[in-house]
């Protein structure tokens, strides 16, 4: 698969097919690759190899081999906690990230909760789950390491999205 050679933006209709499904170790070469396009703190390829072999759920999106989005999760118990998610640059604003969260909900509608930590200065993030449904529960001060020297560190925005099964 290839995650790179895009040049211009690349904006769907509905001749593009879309494929969703789910991940598995042989993803993790484009994983890694739009992981470290997306995040400051990316992840090594072993530390998502590691959490792959660990039973985290991989959800993916392909345009024809094209990584485009991934979402990676964790089961605690009886909560889902998302831990990454992230879309191509040039595929973002189409649904996507909404498109793979919403999977999410299906798979893990016998999980009680839905969790995650967002930065505070991810408004993009934020607005798309709230859309979704999450709510800000709390904040987690100083949880992302400055970026560069002189920085200070950031604050983490806690969401909880409640699936409809009953906590007996
Ligand atoms: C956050 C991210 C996954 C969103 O994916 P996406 O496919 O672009 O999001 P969607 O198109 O499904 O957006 C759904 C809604 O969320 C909101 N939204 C998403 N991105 C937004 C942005 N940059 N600014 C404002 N609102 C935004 C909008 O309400 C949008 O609906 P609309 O386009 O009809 O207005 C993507 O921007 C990304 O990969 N960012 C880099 C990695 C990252 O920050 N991951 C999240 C870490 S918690």
């Amino acid at each position: 698969m290839i995650v790179n050679g895009l040049s211009k933006s690349k904006r769907l209709n509905n001749s593009v097919a879309l494929h969703y499904r789910l991940g598995n170790v042989d993803d993790i070469d484009a994983v890694f690759s739009l992981n470290q396009q997306s995040f400051s703190e990316a992840w090594s390829k072993k530390s998502l190899l590691d959490v792959m072999l660990a039973g985290f759920d991989l959800y993916i999106c392909e345009d024809g081999d094209l990584l485009i989005a991934y979402l990676l999760s964790q089961d605690i118990l009886d909560e889902t906690h998302i831990m990454q998610i992230a879309v191509l640059p040039d595929y973002q604003r189409q649904g996507i990230g909404r498109q793979l969260t919403q999977w999410l909900f299906n798979n893990k509608s016998e999980q009680s909760l839905i969790l995650l930590e967002v930065r505070a200065s991810n408004k993009g993030a934020q607005a798309m789950y709230q859309g979704l449904g999450f709510q800000h529960i709390g904040t987690r001060k100083a949880y992302y390491k400055a970026r560069n020297i002189g920085e200070t560190p950031e604050n983490a925005i806690v969401m909880q999205y409640m699936t409809s099964r009953k906590i007996i």
